[in-house]
């Protein structure tokens, strides 16, 4: 597995990693027994990059990684993120405050039962609290050796530029696929002007590229994208439509719709890892294999059409209010 080295000063990780929310809550039922195994392989295959959340699985999937890297936690990279929490009326808000984020980061510790986060993201921007107060306790965090380096997620350009001016942000964790090139306008051109790597999350648009969902019935109740426009009746029969030309680049790859999604982001630059999530070795081993495929200049445009097509907007009207824009 190839290395990039992502922020100054670097930090050098697996030009793949894993996205491990699915391990939890995400997108239907995990067997926690293959979701140790999909860690361990991995690892064996190369893979050091491992991203999780404290409110992943209300701090459950924290957990499983800690257990899972037992006795490997010299060859991992963890990532994981702070500031969702719940309020008195059990629903999530954000928080950002200075104190919060030194609590939270010695809860992930323990969950983690690790004695440092490599990377340790903002999930959301607090728009109540100056990003310079939230940096500054971040940064307070690395000169304590709890974290190594640190990042933002879902911010806007203008809110990673005055956070990297308070200490130098590593990376941005933003969605980033062939249905989702919002960052291209802002957020990505403001990363490499101040050389901040990009971790791309949810590079198969939540599995929306990978075609396994035909019908919204096919989700579990407690599946994610019950509640995602993407994913509404209407709108995925549409968008399932407008795979056929990833579907023809894959056969003449011998390759599936999503190994060609996941080799497009990986061939976005050097500066860039997207982090799949899958909870199965099989899913694995076949994005593994997408780090091997070589898009041509014209499938890489072609790919690239999806975009601007894809109908039903990435997020709900819920978690667009959580977004730092
Ligand atoms: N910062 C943030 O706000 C944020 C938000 C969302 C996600 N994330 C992070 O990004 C990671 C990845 O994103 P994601 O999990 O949301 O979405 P994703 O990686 O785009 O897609 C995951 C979905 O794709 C399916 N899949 C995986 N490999 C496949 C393959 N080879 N062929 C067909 N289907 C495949 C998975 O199903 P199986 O499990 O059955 O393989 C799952 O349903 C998360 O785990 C999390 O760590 C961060």
């Amino acid at each position: 597995m190839d290395r990039k080295t992502i922020g100054t000063p670097g930090l050098e990780i697996s030009s793949l990693g894993l996205g491990c929310w699915g391990f939890s809550d995400a997108y239907g039922k995990a067997e926690r027994a293959e979701s140790i195994a999909v860690i361990h392989e991995a690892l064996n295959a190369g893979i050091n990059f491992f991203d999780t959340a404290d409110v992943y699985g209300a701090g459950g999937n924290e957990v499983l990684l800690g257990e899972a890297l037992k006795g490997r936690r010299q060859h991992a990279i963890i990532a994981t993120k702070f500031g969702f929490r719940g309020n008195e009326h059990g629903e999530l808000e954000v928080c950002g405050r200075p104190n919060y984020v030194k609590q939270a980061c010695d809860a992930s510790l323990r969950r983690l039962r690790v004695e440092h986060i490599d990377l340790y993201f903002q999930h959301r921007v607090d728009k109540d609290v100056p990003i310079e107060d939230t940096a500054g306790a971040m940064a307070e965090l690395v000169q304590a050796g709890k974290v190594r380096h640190i990042g933002l997620s879902e911010a806007s350009a203008e809110t990673i530029a005055r956070a990297h001016a308070v200490h130098p942000m590593t990376a941005v964790q933003s969605e980033y696929s062939l249905v989702t090139r919002g960052i291209e306008e802002s957020v990505l051109p403001t990363c490499r002007r101040l050389g901040i790597g990009l971790v791309a999350f949810s590079p198969l648009g939540r599995g929306l590229l990978g075609s396994q969902v035909r019908r919204k019935d096919d989700l579990a109740p407690d599946d994610y994208r019950k509640n995602l426009p993407r994913f509404d009746e209407q709108n995925l029969a549409r968008n399932l439509a407008l795979l056929e030309p990833l579907e023809n680049i894959a056969r003449t790859h011998d390759a599936t719709p999503a190994q060609i999604a996941l080799a497009w982001v990986l061939q976005q630059g050097g500066d860039i890892v997207p982090i799949a999530g899958t909870r199965t070795r099989k899913h694995l081993r076949e994005n593994l294999a997408a780090t091997k495929i070589v898009l041509t200049p014209e499938e890489l445009a072609v790919a690239g059409q999806l975009a601007g097509q894809v109908q039903g907007e990435r997020h709900n009207d819920r978690n667009l209010r959580f977004l730092d824009s």
